[in-house]
């Protein structure tokens, strides 16, 4: 949560930083700010509200200055307004930072700095931080040993970007638990929370690793760790192009994600499963008959979407595996003291590769020697580097806040998963194999198929715009899919609605249901579909609208037991999830189009939650 971004060069830094800033939106966006050094002081504008109200604040007052730092926030400490904005400043422009995590021991520190005559202005933790090297400073510190002291005083999760007003060619960076990056140009040099922030100045990145300070100039880059030693770092060269972080003539990146899924779950798949062998390419991964026979219990961590992703994967590896998983959301994980030894195989799945209780669950299982195979998409993210095995899904920045295309990636890579434990210990035969992996083969068109009846979902959206509660339910994989459908209704419409076992209604939530209710029921598992429809049957004779999702040529469902039926396409019952899932989407996406919501960056939320 919170985006920074920094420069220093020859460059006009105001125009880098908001446009860096424009791209890391969707970290936060309560409000913003820039600060920027003119080569005598530090100038800064801060803004309540989404980045438009910075841009405006800075055509109506610009400041000039080719060092500064700029930043985007998702409020913690203190509601969203301009005085709690970052960058933080001391007085007389002494010091500027702008920060993105938790600084847990804040309340101790700022008391030892009010009774030093510190006056604070905002609530934020960051302001505390600011001061502390302020004060360092004045005690006659280098700037580079005031951060590494105050640094060193500070406990909890960040990254910060610090300017000082008597070092107009220096920027520092710092990080510990909250991602940074270092973009490296010619005669120019850059920071930033995210790739898509830098995208257009340079590909060459240096990742800054926990407890790492740099200290940056226009020419050079010095790396540090937590004893002062400078470290190397390889540069890392980004592949992909700012195009992919751009809508490409779609109404919102939501929309473009929906419809890059038929190519990326193509990608997903081929990367692993590619058409010359029978047998699954985990490439580097080291998940072999002889790691697999060393495990004898599997978790699932992780949050949000990424865990509806994990249910898949759960129901999937016991169903066909044969082997136990449990799976959790991460931050119940991480508190519960779970049961883990070297024989424990952790997947984590993260599209960000950030997400704090995420990234602390792998640590904990670490910490006993299990071992972490993590299923993620931002490449050279903590959650990747920390991991023993990483398991990359192909897909690409995703900028929207509600996760979609990575779903369907990281379903993929469940399924990619499940086929190789299952071959690699016998559970299944290569003719069962081949038989899995070529109807994977098929899913990317069917993906296709179903966004071209993309008009349907737009006219269901509609007619049930006025609907107050939607209860999505399901059966087996049906009901994994009913959870990521229900969330993604919450998080982009604002809607209430819940996820059921459609078995589980009649011992409660069946007493919601009336004539004001829509049910969305997913109905694709074919070995309990006659006990879905009953519970359809159901909440329809309790006066519920009815929507079904089932596969192509099931007579089962017909107007008896629904209002609108959803067809996808036939495919194998395991393979329906990725498939159900898409309709849900739309859904959700027109839903959100004609309560007129902010799609892309929808109310409290944030896309990458690097606090707990
Ligand atoms: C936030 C995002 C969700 C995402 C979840 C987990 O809540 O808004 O879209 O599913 O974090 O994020 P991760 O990056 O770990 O998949």
């Amino acid at each position: 949560m919170c985006g920074i971004v920094g420069y220093v060069g020859k460059n006009q830094a105001p125009s880098i930083l908001l446009n860096g800033l424009e791209k890391l939106e969707y970290r936060g966006y309560d409000s913003a700010g820039i600060a920027v050094h003119d080569g005598v002081n530090i100038n800064f504008l801060k803004a309540k509200g989404r980045l438009e109200n910075l841009k405006k604040l800075y055509e109506e007052n610009p400041i000039t200055g080719t060092l500064g730092i700029g930043h985007t926030r998702w409020a913690t400490h203190g509601a969203p307004s301009d005085v709690n904005a970052h960058p933080h400043v001391s007085d007389d422009n002494i010091i500027g930072v702008v920060h993105n995590g938790i600084i847990e021991n804040y309340m101790e520190i700022k008391e030892e700095l009010l009774a030093k005559g510190y006056n604070f202005k905002s609530e934020t933790d960051t302001e505390t931080v600011t001061y502390l090297i302020d004060d360092n400073y004045k005690n006659g510190m280098s700037f580079e040993d005031a951060v590494f002291s105050a640094v060193d005083r500070i406990e909890g999760a960040y990254a910060f970007g610090i300017i000082c007003r008597d070092e107009p060619g220096k920027l520092i960076a710092v990080r510990k638990g909250a991602p940074l990056i270092i973009g490296k140009g010619e005669g120019e040099n850059f920071i930033a929370s995210d790739i898509p922030a830098i995208l257009h100045h340079t590909r060459e990145v240096y990742f800054l690793e926990d407890n790492e300070i740099a200290v940056i100039t226009e020419n050079t880059v010095d790396i540090y760790n937590k004893d002062r030693q400078p470290v190397h770092r390889d540069i890392f060269h980004v592949t992909w192009d700012i195009e992919a972080a751009e809508k490409n003539g779609f109404a919102h990146f939501m929309l473009k994600e929906i419809h890059e899924q038929p190519r990326i779950v193509r990608e997903t798949i081929l990367k692993r499963m590619p058409e010359d062998k029978n047998f699954v390419d985990l490439d580097d991964i080291k998940l072999g008959k002889e790691e697999l026979d060393n495990i004898d219990r599997i978790y699932i961590v992780a949050c949000g979407t990424a865990y509806y992703a994990g249910l898949v994967g759960k129901y999937l590896i016991e169903k066909i595996c044969r082997i136990p998983v449990v799976s959790d959301v991460a931050s119940e994980f991480r508190y519960k003291d779970p049961i883990l030894d070297e024989r424990t195989l952790l997947i984590v799945v993260s599209q960000s590769g950030e997400t704090a209780d995420t990234l602390e669950a792998l640590r904990i299982a670490k910490k006993h020697n299990a071992r972490v195979l993590a299923i993620v998409n931002a490449v050279g993210s903590s959650i990747a580097r920390e991991a023993d095995d990483v398991f990359y899904i192909l897909a690409g920045p995703e900028i929207a806040v509600a996760s979609t295309k990575a779903y369907s990636a990281q379903v993929a890579a469940m399924y990619i998963l499940t086929a190789h434990i299952a071959l690699t210990l016998g559970k299944i035969s290569e003719k069962e194999f081949e038989e899995i992996r070529d109807e994977m083969y098929q899913l990317p068109s069917k993906i296709e198929y179903i966004l071209q009846k993309e008009n349907e979902e737009k006219r269901l959206a509609a007619k049930y715009k006025d609907v107050h509660n939607v209860f999505y339910i399901g059966r087996g994989l049906d009901y994994m899919v009913s959870q990521e459908g229900s969330l993604k209704l919450k998080e982009i419409a604002y809607l209430h609605s819940e996820a059921y076992a459609a078995g589980e209604l009649k011992h409660g939530p069946i007493a919601m249901i009336d004539d004001n209710s829509l049910v969305i029921a997913i109905a694709t598992q074919n070995d309990i579909i006659e006990k879905t429809i009953s519970n359809i049957k159901e909440v329809r004779a309790r006066g519920a609208k009815t929507i079904v999702i089932t596969m192509e040529g099931n007579k089962m469902i017909n107007s008896e037991v629904a209002d609108d039926i959803f067809y996808i396409p036939k495919t194998l019952d395991i393979l329906a999830p990725v498939l159900a899932n898409i309709p849900n989407q739309l859904f959700a996406y027109y839903v959100a189009l004609n309560l007129g919501t902010d799609i892309d960056k929808p109310r409290n939320l944030a896309k990458s939650v690097t606090v707990e």
